[in-house]
């Protein structure tokens, strides 16, 4: 271990990482200058070992916000790897860097005056889309696994609908449209395409329109009120004595015998 290394400083970090005694100590390269981290640290716990202080590119820790995708290779590999830092273990000799924000291309419309059909909406806010030349960049860049090659192709072929449940899962990283070679902003896209989705080609929820039309009414204004009276110990005994559906119940076939409320 060359002295620089040994005089490493151990940091608080974000989450207060205790070390297992005896931790192995592995090397990580993070925006090219070299740290010694214990390892089965995810990458994002091993940037704050290392002394970094987050103020972007941290959000749910989660895997779910989108917020902390990064790029590595390894010494001496050409590969060039992507994955979430708050998901991915830090392995010896990662050199990483963060992509706390990338610049995607974010076409405004008003979902309330869709000026063509769907199929046309995507041709006219996201016309690129028809420059994919199918190179399999973004499927295998995604750390969600998605078939993003596979949605821009469901949005090529005017299949909104399935453009729309395939690319469900996605979290808006940006990482695929920073190595687009076509420059197109897939996620941007997606997500107009499930918007179109929800709004034109899925059948309206009857019940939810009434619920919506109750509320407006002021069905439970009195309700509202009447909890707002409350002190602190009546609302925990309310909430801890309400009914509740049973975990395993079949949807539709459960009803709370109080439905005076509903
Ligand atoms: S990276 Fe771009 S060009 Fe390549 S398959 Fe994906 S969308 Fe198409
Ligand atoms: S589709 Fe793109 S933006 Fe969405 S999760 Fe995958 S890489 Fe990230
Ligand atoms: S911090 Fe939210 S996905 Fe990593």
């Amino acid at each position: 271990m060359s002295k620089k290394k040994a005089a490493q400083t151990v940091v608080a970090c974000g989450d207060k990482t205790i070390l297992p005694e005896g931790a192995k100590m592995i090397p990580l390269i993070i925006m090219g200058k070299e740290y010694m981290i214990p390892e089965t640290l995810t990458v994002m716990k091993a940037i704050e070992f290392s002394g970094y202080k987050y103020v972007r590119g941290c959000g749910c820790r989660g895997g779910i916000c989108g917020a902390c995708g990064f790029f590595y290779r390894f010494e001496g590999d050409y590969k060039l790897k992507t994955g979430l830092a708050c998901q991915t273990v830090a392995e010896p000799n990662m050199i990483i860097t963060q992509l706390p924000f990338f610049p995607m291309k974010r076409s405004r419309f008003d979902i309330r005056s869709l000026e063509a059909n769907p199929e046309e909406m995507i041709r006219i806010h996201y016309p690129e889309v028809f420059k994919c030349v199918g190179c399999g960049t973004c499927t295998r860049t995604c750390p969600m696994e998605i078939d993003v090659m596979g949605y821009v192709a469901h949005m090529k072929q005017g299949n909104i609908k399935k453009a729309a449940k395939k690319s469900f899962d996605c979290i808006l990283c940006g990482l695929c449209a920073s190595r687009c070679p076509a420059q197109i902003s897939q996620p941007t896209a997606a997500l107009m395409a499930r918007r179109l989705s929800a709004k034109v080609l899925t059948p309206t929820a009857d019940h939810l329109k009434s619920r919506a039309e109750e509320v407006k009414e002021g069905k439970y204004e009195s309700i509202l009120k009447e909890l707002a009276t409350l002190d602190e110990e009546a609302l925990k005994t309310l909430y801890l004595e309400r009914e509740r559906e049973p975990d395993l119940s079949k949807t539709g076939e459960w009803m709370p015998e109080d439905q005076s409320r509903l």
